[in-house]
């Protein structure tokens, strides 16, 4: 009995104590108080190592309390913090463990700020937590670090900063609220986990622009609350799962830019809710339903740009009333335009480019009836085989309309004036088409524009004066036409504009002539005083004959010279030596004379030296790019002569050398033509490619850019910059640099601003340049 008795004793004391440890465990997680909190929140304050607003040092100090400080928000009945929402004070410095003491914290924002370093784990178990935005910082961590236990949590933002990893498989096992999830923009790889479909609760998805790879895991059909998929800008493979199309709810889905292949599942085109439907740029295939109105009834937003869907569009897709923008480039669609088309009303943009697309009536119809379409600003119809005219209503078009891509259409006829009313058109490429008659002088109306490109058609006529009057145009093709008489002496105005063009977009300030392949007859003369900024000159395939001039060799920043192909003659200038820039030369098939001036050795840059086919003669320099045969072609020239792995007739002793008198500088521009001959001109201020490029980037859009892009980024006219920098007067210059001058100034409307002038034009100024505007 006694023993029975003391045994219960023991029994009891042993519970005792058990109970005794938890009522110290409970104590201890008790005593996170408003103290703690404080230490807490001074923690991160040390932690902070720049705050440019004075945040921490004015207003988070310790002789105040807790709550009064700025981005703080106490519970008033536990006295406890629920809230430390600090975003935008570009605050630098990192986050320490004992941030996760504030274990009553519901809301944790520390957005738009330069945080660095990794996330203490220790965040991510605050059980309290519902809401964390890390959106836009430095931070890293591998999130297979530590498991996210966050038992209340609904939203986690984590856009825009360096986190990396692998998802882990078991990221959704104690987030049994979670309601939106933003790992986009980090650089995550590895699968997207199935056991994601764990969080049911799940409304948005947000894994864009990470490495991921593999399949969209099928559970995700299983996510009923889901709302929006966002995974653009990753490397998943394989097919849509079908489960998808079970996502009642789905208002964004956006798979584009991935390696997803196969026929697109039909429910998938069969989800009512959709707003946003992107898959540009993957490998799918498939057609569009008939009746694709009623499929998708709300879609803003439709894009299988950059597939392989092929069908015709079909005209239901009109009824798609709330469609702002329509991308269906560079897939292989045939059949008709719908003529109805202009039933769109809030279509923005409109892209169709590289399809078998049609117009059912040679006065393209249905290019009338997108005159409804009042708030049209893009509107891509290149390369597909429209076989008609431009019919006058094209001026008829939105006002608001600044892109216009009709190149490569099979379109006959002349260019109608009308075209002159789109006064907000910054591009318009009507190149690769039939077209025919002058280009029109009410072009000259068109100021905002910034790239024209008629190349490549049958327009006849001279090049217009009024051409001149678009003071923002760094972009002009109008090679492979007919067009006749002189180049207009105002071309210069444009030149001289384009040369101080700071433009954005890593563009490269390059000047290229190209007036190759043409009918051009004349002497080759250069106003070197206003094209100093030239960085290439094609004149290959042309008649021009007489000397080259000696005032070529002012062209410092030439990188590219081809008179190839023409009858030129007299010797090749001595100034060439002075073309410090020049890369490739190509002097071939002319009937230039002399001898190679030595002075050509200097050039350290040329790496290809064309001078086949000519008259030349006497001695072959030895030093500079001599020295590198494979680089320099000088066959069909019988009388150079020099050593003897140079394939030429040994030199006889040295005789003195009848020089050609180089003719007079003249200075001006004159190529000067008769009227009758034809003449093709091509100024660029990028090279071609970039506008293709535009062209092309411009039917990729994603979510982010839609209706953002083509921006419009200020130009400057040189006398505008003249003005705001006195002449780019000493006085202005605020820092001067490997590669140029900073000059400081003011516009006339009052803007700031800064004028970086290189001195040398070159990768490395590129890159410097670049560089700088990123910073
Ligand atoms: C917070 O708790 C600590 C010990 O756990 C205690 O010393 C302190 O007085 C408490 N502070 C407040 C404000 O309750
Ligand atoms: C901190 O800022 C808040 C809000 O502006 C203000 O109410 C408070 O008085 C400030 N505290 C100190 C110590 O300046
Ligand atoms: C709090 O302390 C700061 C210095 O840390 C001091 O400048 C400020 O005047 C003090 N404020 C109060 C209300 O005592
Ligand atoms: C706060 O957290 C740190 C690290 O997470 C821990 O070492 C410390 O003991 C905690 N302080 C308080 C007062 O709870
Ligand atoms: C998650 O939190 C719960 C509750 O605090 C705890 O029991 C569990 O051990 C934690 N799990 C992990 C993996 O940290
Ligand atoms: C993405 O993954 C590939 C290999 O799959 C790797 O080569 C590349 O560097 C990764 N890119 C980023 C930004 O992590
Ligand atoms: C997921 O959905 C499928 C039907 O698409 C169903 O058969 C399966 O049981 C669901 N799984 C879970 C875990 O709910
Ligand atoms: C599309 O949905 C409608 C009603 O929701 C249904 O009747 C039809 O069969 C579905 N079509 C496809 C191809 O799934
Ligand atoms: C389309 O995706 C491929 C990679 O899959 C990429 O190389 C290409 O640049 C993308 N095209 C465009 C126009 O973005
Ligand atoms: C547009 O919708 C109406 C109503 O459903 C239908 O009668 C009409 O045929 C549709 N138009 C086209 C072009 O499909
Ligand atoms: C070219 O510029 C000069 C000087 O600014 C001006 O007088 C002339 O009218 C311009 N020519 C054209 C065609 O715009
Ligand atoms: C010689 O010229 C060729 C062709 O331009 C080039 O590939 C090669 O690198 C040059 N060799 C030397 C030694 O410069």
């Amino acid at each position: 009995m006694e023993r029975n008795f003391s045994l219960s004793m023991i029994t009891l004391s042993l519970t005792h104590f058990l109970l005794l440890c938890l009522v110290v465990a409970a104590a201890a997680a008790a005593s996170n108080n408003i103290t703690t909190d404080q230490q807490a929140l001074l923690a991160l304050k040390d932690h902070i190592t720049c705050d440019p607003t004075n945040l921490f040092a004015h207003n988070w100090t310790s002789n105040t309390s807790v709550c009064t400080w700025i981005g703080i928000t106490c519970d008033v009945n536990s006295h406890r913090v629920t809230a430390l929402d600090i975003s935008q004070f570009n605050l630098q410095g990192t986050i320490p463990p004992q941030l996760g003491n504030l274990s009553s914290l519901a809301t944790l924002s520390l957005s738009h700020n330069k945080l660095s370093g990794d996330v203490p784990s220790s965040i991510y178990t605050m059980h309290s937590l519902k809401f964390l935005d890390f959106t836009d910082n430095q931070l890293s961590g591998s999130v297979s670090s530590f498991v996210f236990n966050m038992s209340s949590i609904l939203e986690i933002l984590l856009t825009n900063n360096r986190f990396s990893g692998e998802l882990p498989k078991n990221i959704c096992y104690y987030l049994p609220y979670l309601k939106a999830l933003f790992l986009n923009k980090n650089m995550f790889h590895g699968k997207i986990p199935s056991a994601l479909s764990k969080c049911k609760q799940l409304q948005k998805l947000n894994l864009q622009f990470n490495n991921l790879s593999g399949a969209i895991p099928k559970e995700i059909g299983n996510l009923t609350m889901l709302k929006g998929i966002y995974l653009e800008y990753n490397k998943l493979h394989g097919e849509i799962p079908h489960e998808i199309a079970n996502l009642r709810n789905l208002e964004d889905l956006l798979l584009g830019m991935n390696n997803l292949v196969g026929v697109l599942p039909a429910p998938i085109f069969n989800m009512s809710t959709l707003k946003l439907f992107d898959l540009i740029n993957n490998s799918l295939s498939g057609s569009l339903p008939s009746r694709i109105d009623l499929s998708l009834p709300t879609v803003e937003f439709f894009g299988l740009a950059l597939n392989r869907f092929s069908g015709t569009i079909p005209s239901s897709i009109t009824n798609a009333s709330k469609l702002t923008v329509l991308a269906l480039g560079e897939n292989t669609f045939s059949g008709f335009i719908p003529n109805t088309i202009g039933n769109l009303r809030n279509l923005e943009w409109l892209s169709l480019e590289n399809n078998y697309l049609k117009s059912s009536t040679s006065k393209l119809s249905f290019l009338s009836s997108l005159a409804n379409c009042k708030k049209l600003r893009f509107l891509n119809l290149a390369g597909n085989p429209l076989d008609g005219f431009l019919p006058s209503s094209i001026g008829n078009l939105s006002v608001s309309l600044e892109t216009l891509f009709i190149g490569n259409c099979s379109i006959s006829g002349n260019i109608p004036q009308a075209i002159s009313n789109l006064s907000n058109l910054l591009t318009l490429v009507l190149e690769g088409n039939k077209l025919t008659g002058p280009i029109p002088i009410t072009f000259g109306r068109l100021q905002k524009l910034q790239g024209l490109d008629l190349a490549f058609n049958k327009l006849v006529g001279s090049f217009p004066d009024e051409l001149c009057h678009l003071a923002r145009l760094d972009q002009l093709f109008l090679f492979g036409n007919k067009l006749s008489g002189s180049i207009p002496s105002c071309l210069s105005n444009l030149t001289s504009l384009r040369s101080l063009y700071l433009g954005s977009n890593s563009l490269k300030y390059i000047l290229f002539f190209d007036f190759s392949s043409n009918f051009l007859v004349g002497t080759l003369s250069f106003d070197i005083g206003n094209l100093k900024v030239l960085l290439g000159i094609n004149l290959s395939e042309n008649n021009l004959s007489g000397d080259m001039p000696a005032t070529i060799g002012g062209l410092k920043d030439l990188q590219f010279m081809d008179l190839a192909f023409n009858r030129l003659e007299g010797p090749i200038p001595e100034s060439f030596g002075d073309l410090t820039s020049l890369e490739v030369l190509n002097l071939s098939k002319n009937k230039i004379s002399g001898s190679i001036p030595t002075s050509m050795e200097k050039l350290i840059y040329l790496r290809e030296l064309n001078l086949s086919f000519n008259k030349l003669e006497g001695e072959i320099p030895s030093g500079g790019i001599f020295t590198n045969f494979t680089a320099v072609s000088i066959m069909g020239n019988e009388l150079l002569c020099g050593l003897p792995n140079l394939q030429v007739q040994p030199c006889k002793v040295s005789k003195p050398r009848t020089e050609h008198k180089s003719r007079k500088k003249i200075l001006l521009i004159v190529i000067v033509l008769p009227l009758s001959i034809a003449l093709t001109i091509a100024i660029t201020l990028a090279l071609k490619y970039k506008l293709n490029e535009c062209g092309k980037r411009s039917t990729v859009l994603s979510n982010d850019c839609i209706l953002s892009s083509q921006a419009t980024l200020r130009r400057f006219s040189c006398l505008e910059l003249l003005q705001a920098t006195d002449n780019f007067a000493e006085n202005n210059i605020i820092g001067r640099g490997g590669f140029g001058s900073v000059y400081g100034a003011r516009l006339e409307d009052g803007m700031k601003i800064a004028i970086k002038v290189f001195h040398q034009q070159c990768a490395s100024a590129l890159k410097s340049f670049e560089a700088e505007c990123e910073v």
